[in-house]
């Protein structure tokens, strides 16, 4: 990294120490720190003992053939039985365990621990009576509705391995999962609500369950939107027929430790989703005990929401099994961020812990603050943020505008084969700096290295590894053990390389500047995109900004941004890119000045929020656009594109 990585997100030098009273009450204090270092399995041994167990493990760790790991060995569990069951039989069974929010406005409905067990034990019947036995693959493709938990759980209760495939995926994206897991059951809906008008799921799993071939045996369609849908009488099954009507009394089996709880792809470098492995003990472990940690979690009186869709990592870890595993009491969500109507949410709620996305607060942030100023948000606590760096300016904002300067933001590094939080201050005992995740969690442990593998040290910058193994780690990719060794271990021996680039700052904490494939190369200095883009960001006319490094003969590679100037900028005047260009090079330096910017309606993005900085750097190669199948959006780049035409 160069020596001014960085120099541009660090500009922002206050620090938010704990508010006393979490402080004194945070579930986990600094002491966890060394206790973890002196004996990290004892420490995991601790954070699995707040689950039930059928059989206790006999060792907690096997890592004897590295990279394949082995958590609780032995031991025998249920995740199922650990999200509901067991607060049932704790006396909890009438607690709320989702506030569901639908879409159409007074949509709602309240689902206790009691239901939820209930419903999950009829829905594992019923998957029974379809077939499905421990160890099947089953697909799930539903909108954000409570069945969808329903589902996973009932999977996870039967033991058989669930793949949740994102509800804005096309038709081939869901063929390609169901055919790479060999799923023989998919559970979907007719459809769900989009911006106010019911948008249709099933056609989708229609034309996915042709392109398989004779591979899907069964599609259990819950009825959402009551549109009409093409039946296959052979094929489909009505949930409310066949999950209604089922027996509430399921007798879970206990399975081994490192059963597989579900597989989740995720893109990586090449063209092929990677299925992501992640099994039952160790994961449950990492993501019920960080989500008590990080989020400092008074199940008996927080109300958490995640505002992630379950389509993704977040929602598996964050949504369901942390959350409920620990008994907590959550909103959930089905529709997309609209100006007031999450503000209005989490004062309706009480909501006390909120974890979003920083694309989303930015989004918040280009509308203007009089929005979330409309409504009573006292009742947060804690703000946490999760998916991309978060720059200083975004997180000053969250914590003024949403948190009332009062809650601490905690942000959060993991990964979808993290499976859990990695990098986040711990919320009572951490002083949050603006734009840095801080430090590895107790029982993590990072590091930032050079091209050999050598320790950076505090103040240099490289890439981020994780040195030992950690209990909700994957276990391998989906029917591929080279492609695991490979993706991830092949780097350095003995590390897992996470891709993403990182700086210790002087005192040791983290700063996550982006993945690597992202750092930029101009004229032999590296310069880092997210830099590039906190720089544009800082400037007060402009919303979001994306930076790509383009092919430039003279220099390497050339800066190339791409921005969406904020409502109140208007068209942002004349001299607007030249005003930009000078306010880069005045942050960082005349080195990081941007060869181009253009100035967008929208930024290409996938339905995870992320920016797909490979389209756009097809645009500033002048090249013609690729794929654009994973976009939310498949028609900006068709903006954009117009956009430069009629620039040049
Ligand atoms: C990025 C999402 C900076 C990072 C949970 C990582 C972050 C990738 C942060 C994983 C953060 C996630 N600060 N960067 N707090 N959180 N990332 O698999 O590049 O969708 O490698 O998991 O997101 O994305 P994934």
């Amino acid at each position: 990294m160069s020596e001014q990585t960085l120099s541009n997100l660090m500009h922002e030098d206050r620090r938010f120490e704990p508010p006393a009273e979490m402080a004194a009450d945070a579930n986990v204090q600094e002491e966890a720190y060394a206790r973890a270092d002196a004996d990290r399995e004892a420490f995991w041994a601790d954070a699995a003992e707040r689950l039930d167990w059928g059989r206790k493990w006999d060792q907690v760790l096997d890592w004897t053939d590295p990279p394949f790991a082995k958590w609780f060995v032995g031991g025998t569990i249920n995740a199922s039985v650990n999200c509901v069951d067991r607060h049932v039989d704790a006396g909890n069974g009438d607690k709320v365990a989702i506030h569901w929010v639908g879409e159409p406005d007074d949509d709602t409905r309240d689902i206790t621990y009691a239901q939820l067990k209930d419903e999950v034990s009829k829905a594992a019947n019923a998957l029974t009576e379809l077939g499905v036995q421990k160890g099947d693959r089953v697909a799930i493709y539903m909108p954000m509705i409570p069945e969808v938990v329903v589902a996973m759980l009932a999977c996870a209760r039967l033991g058989a391995p669930h793949t949740v495939v994102f509800g804005g995926f096309s038709a081939d994206a869901l063929a390609s999962r169901i055919t790479d897991c060999d799923a023989h059951v998919v559970i979907t809906s007719d459809g769900g609500y989009r911006r106010g008008a019911a948008s249709a799921l099933k056609p989708a799993v229609d034309e996915a369950v042709e392109k398989t071939g004779d591979l899907v045996r069964h599609v259990l369609v819950v009825r959402r939107t009551g549109q009409d849908v093409a039946w296959d009488d052979s094929r489909d099954v009505w949930w409310h027929e066949a999950v209604d009507g089922a027996s509430a009394d399921h007798e879970a089996e206990m399975h081994d430790s490192e059963h597989p709880l579900y597989v989740m792809y995720t893109s990586g470098t090449t063209g092929k989703p990677k299925g992501i492995l992640h099994t039952t003990g160790g994961y449950l472990t990492g993501t019920s005990f960080t989500h008590w940690e990080v989020f400092d979690l008074k199940p008996e009186t927080d109300v958490y929401w995640c505002t992630a869709d379950v389509g993704w990592v977040t929602g598996h870890s964050y949504m369901v099994y942390g959350p409920l595993a620990n008994g907590a009491t959550q909103v959930m969500y089905e529709g997309t961020p609209e100006k007031g109507r999450w503000w209005q949410i989490v004062q309706d709620y009480k909501v006390t812990i909120f974890y979003t996305a920083p694309t989303a607060i930015r989004t918040f942030m280009k509308q203007g603050r009089e929005i979330p100023d409309g409504y009573d948000m006292s009742s947060l606590r804690l703000l946490g943020s999760v998916g991309e760096p978060i720059n200083p300016e975004a997180y000053i904002w969250y914590r003024e505008v949403i948190g009332g300067d009062r809650c601490p933001v905690v942000d959060t590094w993991w990964q979808t084969e993290t499976g859990q939080i990695m990098i986040s201050p711990l919320p009572g005992v951490t002083a949050g700096k603006p734009g840095s995740a801080m430090k590895a969690l107790p029982g993590i442990s990072a590091d930032v290295v050079d091209d050999d593998a050598k320790s950076v040290g505090n103040g240099n910058g490289g890439y981020l590894v994780l040195k030992e193994p950690w209990p909700a780690m994957l276990r391998t990719l989906w029917g591929d053990d080279e492609r695991f060794k490979e993706t991830y271990w092949s780097r350095w021996p003995g590390l897992y390389f996470a891709g993403d680039g990182a700086k210790l700052d002087d005192d040791g904490d983290v700063w996550l500047l982006g993945r690597v494939d992202d750092v930029m190369n101009v004229s032999g200095h590296r310069l880092s995109t997210t830099e590039i883009e906190s720089a544009l960001v800082s400037h007060p006319k402009v919303a979001e900004a994306a930076v790509v490094g383009a092919a430039d003969e003279t220099t390497g590679q050339a800066v190339c941004a791409f921005v969406i100037l904020r409502d109140s900028a208007g068209d942002g005047g004349e001299d607007i890119v030249e005003e930009l260009r000078k306010h880069v090079a005045k942050e960082i330096g005349a080195i990081a000045k941007p060869r181009q910017i253009m100035v967008v309606p929208e930024l290409p993005k996938t339905r995870s929020g992320k920016i797909m900085r490979r389209l756009l750097k097809d645009v500033a190669e002048d090249r013609e656009v690729g794929d654009v199948t994973t976009l939310a959006d498949s028609t900006v780049m068709d903006l954009i594109k117009s956009k430069e035409t009629s620039a040049s």
